[in-house]
């Protein structure tokens, strides 16, 4: 029987996801959004299914503004809320998404006690966070999405740079997604060398430092939003992950237990994704700075997990 994959919020990351996702054939898609929008989820879906044909690729796609739509579902992709806003405080939005993503967890939690759960909504690890907290979830079923969506902008710049294929640039972002994430420049190889060996150290910071504003960078760009395409590519590969039980060993943001001297929150770190979602943890001896600059934005994060608990 095929898969079926949940889309929650039919905006544009939504709305891309539930598309590359039934184009690569991977899982019917049911597109979720609320009742107010009634027409629009239905809609896009509709227009989708009409270009199936022409990717030579079955499977159903349908839109609803029912969250009872998530019944039956293997994968649930959470991506219904705000983007924040001019004038929106950090506190705004925190509040604003907790209420979106409360009653969707609750919603999957009753019509879909099974299902994997990949978090897109920001702030990222907070939301994942309190999705695994309000399902009661088992942690390896709620994954988070960031990392895997960092370090393509950081793989996307270095090919860039180097004027090489980005399929050859491996790269691993840790930490919460922000301003205080942490990428690892010991382990970022181009074919396998080492990138401090092929880009000098002062450009490195610079596109380092491109990274951890890449989201900001769209944002400016785009004036009415944020980016959408790659990050419901980065989601959608964990999708895949999880419904062809790929192995990956990829950054997500994961309930941390002790792992990396942290626990009780949610961040980025390398785990192996695969059919039983996060099946490990990947233990690394980060260097002093690294796991300094993890715990700071760790810090970040558990300041904004205690601040929807009050
Ligand atoms: P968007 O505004 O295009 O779409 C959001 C959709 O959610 C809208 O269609 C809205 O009607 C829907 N929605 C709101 N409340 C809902 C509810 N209760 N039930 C169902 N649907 C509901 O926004 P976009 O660009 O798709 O971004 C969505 C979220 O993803 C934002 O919070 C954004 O900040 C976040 N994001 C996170 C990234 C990451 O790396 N983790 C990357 C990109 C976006
Ligand atoms: C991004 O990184 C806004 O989190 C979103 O593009």
């Amino acid at each position: 029987m095929k898969s079926k994959v949940a889309v929650i919020g039919a905006g544009n990351v939504g709305a891309s996801a539930a598309l590359y996702i039934a184009e690569r054939g991977l899982a019917d898609v049911v597109l979720i959004d609320r009742p107010e929008m009634d027409g629009m989820p239905q809609g896009k879906a509709l227009d989708m299914a009409q270009s199936a044909p022409l990717w030579h690729k079955g499977g159903k796609i349908e839109g609803a503004t029912d969250l009872s739509a998530v019944k039956g579902a293997d994968v649930v992709v959470m991506t219904a809320g705000f983007p924040r806003k001019p004038g929106m405080s950090r506190s705004d939005l925190l509040k604003a998404n907790a209420d979106i993503i409360r009653p969707a967890a609750e919603a999957v939690k009753q019509h879909a006690p099974d299902a994997y759960v990949v978090v897109v909504t920001n702030p990222l690890d907070v939301m994942a966070w309190l999705f695994w907290h309000t399902t009661g979830f088992p942690k390896h079923r709620v994954i988070g999405m960031a990392g895997i969506l960092d370090s393509a902008r950081f793989r996307a710049f270095l090919a860039m740079e180097l004027g090489v294929s980005g399929a050859d640039i491996q790269a691993m972002v840790l930490g919460g997604h922000g301003d205080s994430m942490v990428p690892l420049k010991k382990y970022t190889t181009v074919g396998g060398i080492s990138v401090a060996d092929l880009v000098p150290a002062d450009r490195l910071d610079a596109i380092i430092e491109r990274t951890r504003n890449g989201g900001a960078e769209i944002v400016k760009l785009l004036k009415t939003g944020s980016a959408y395409y790659a990050p419901a590519m980065s989601a959608v590969e964990m999708v895949e992950a999880i419904l062809t039980d790929q192995k990956r060993l990829v950054p997500c943001s994961v309930l941390l237990e002790g792992e990396y001297g942290l626990k009780d929150l949610f961040i980025g770190v390398p785990v192996m994704l695969g059919g039983k979602g996060v099946e490990r943890i990947v233990p690394l001896k980060l260097d002093a700075a690294d796991q300094a600059a993890l715990e700071k934005s760790a810090k970040d994060v558990a300041e904004m997990i205690a601040e929807l608990k009050s």
